[in-house]
């Protein structure tokens, strides 16, 4: 799923939001965040949380909120945009190469992002979904093309790289067997994959099945309570509740599972059921985005909910915003040299 729905269809909205917003960065790094915990007699030692946030919203939305305070600032510990382009917050970030119509956002930014970010950036996402005509649709010998041109180079740089993110088809796992052995030379540090569904043993079935047939670390980076085979089947909220948690506790303690983005942390959530919603219509944490970063009212402090202060790190310019968001014009590419 995402991007080219979520730019082109439901974000369509919040454009008008991004052009009036400024991305910026800030210069803190991982370290101050374990500094931070320490501090924090409430905070866990050691942390072992692998939720990240699906993150469609720009900076219109207060990531922040997701990351707590206390104990639950270290719940989320990474985001990824399908792009190039991090919000202004500290937490790691994930850039993607979302597929051939990110060339241009890719060449244009990659490199400035990765300067920037680093250390806050340590991997990177391969094409998304792009056994799927709606969304990067290659063929797999394209997706080879892709991969070594744009992304290959970078873990020389020390970046790890996460495969390209299939849906739950067999198709998405036949189009992941084959690029894998047909990317002479290339390097695939852990596998990235989506799941949607309503029953948790198919989920896991899944999940292992995946662990067993690539043998490398796994990354579900979209996940909700929604069948889209039979959408017949309904999750009511409590279902989801039910699913979220099941899962959850299932992931954080697969050893082969490093990281998992639950989709749904968007307001007026589209694509899936609204139930699935880790935040309320006015983009506020509801009780389940509490249950996904594992938040207690009464062991917990405030969320503090406002949006984020802008630095002017200059980097997300308004128009490189505009352009990624509606994809629709073809910028003069400076070529990727990082
Ligand atoms: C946290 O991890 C470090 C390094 O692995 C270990 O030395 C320490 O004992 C752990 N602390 C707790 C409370 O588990
Ligand atoms: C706990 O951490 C938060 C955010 O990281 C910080 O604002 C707060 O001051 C810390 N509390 C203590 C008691 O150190
Ligand atoms: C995608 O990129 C590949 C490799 O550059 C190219 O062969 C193909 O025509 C492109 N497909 C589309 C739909 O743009
Ligand atoms: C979930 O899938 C498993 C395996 O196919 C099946 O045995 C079970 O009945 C399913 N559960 C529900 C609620 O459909
Ligand atoms: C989102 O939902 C809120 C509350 O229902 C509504 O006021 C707002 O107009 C909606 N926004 C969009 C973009 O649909
Ligand atoms: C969630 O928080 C509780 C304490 O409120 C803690 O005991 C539990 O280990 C946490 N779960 C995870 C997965 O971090």
């Amino acid at each position: 799923m995402t991007p080219s729905n979520f730019l082109l269809g439901a974000f369509s909205l919040s454009i008008l939001r991004c052009i009036l917003l400024l991305f910026g960065v800030q210069a803190t790094c991982v370290t101050v965040l374990e500094m931070r915990q320490e501090a924090n007699a409430t905070a866990p030692t050691n942390v072992t949380s692998k939720a990240g946030l699906a993150w469609p919203n720009g900076a219109t939305v207060s990531l922040t909120q997701f990351e707590g305070t206390g104990r639950v600032t270290y719940m989320v510990r990474l985001y990824y945009t399908w792009s190039t382009y991090p919000i202004d917050n500290d937490i790691e970030f994930v850039p993607m190469f979302w597929g051939n119509r990110s060339i241009s956002e890719w060449t244009n930014t990659a490199k400035r992002t990765l300067a920037d970010m680093t250390p806050k950036v340590t991997a990177v996402l391969g094409m998304n979904e792009p056994e799927l005509p709606s969304q990067a649709n290659l063929f797999v010998d394209e997706g080879v093309e892709l991969w070594k041109l744009y992304v290959e180079l970078l873990r020389a740089q020390g970046y790890r790289l996460g495969s390209p993110g299939l849906s739950s088809s067999s198709a998405g796992k036949a189009w992941l067997q084959d690029f894998i052995s047909s990317c002479n030379g290339c390097t695939v540090d852990f596998i990235s994959l989506h799941w949607y569904g309503t029953n948790v043993t198919l989920f896991q079935k899944h999940v292992e099945d995946y662990y067993t047939t690539f043998q490398k670390p796994l990354w579900v980076t979209e996940w909700a309570c929604e069948d889209y085979v039979h959408p017949e089947n309904i999750c009511t909220l409590q279902d989801i509740i039910t699913f979220m948690n099941a899962m959850q506790t299932f992931l954080d303690g697969a050893g082969f599972v490093e990281r998992y983005a639950w989709f749904g942390a968007q307001k007026n959530l589209t694509m899936v059921d609204s139930n699935n919603g880790i935040m309320d219509d006015n983009g506020v944490i509801n009780d389940l985005g509490k249950q996904y970063i594992n938040y207690t009212e009464s062991v917990d402090e405030p969320i503090v909910t406002s949006l984020p202060t802008f630095t002017s790190g200059g980097l997300r310019s308004i128009p490189s915003v505009l352009l990624h968001m509606t994809s629709m014009i073809v910028l003069l590419s400076s070529v990727l040299s990082c």
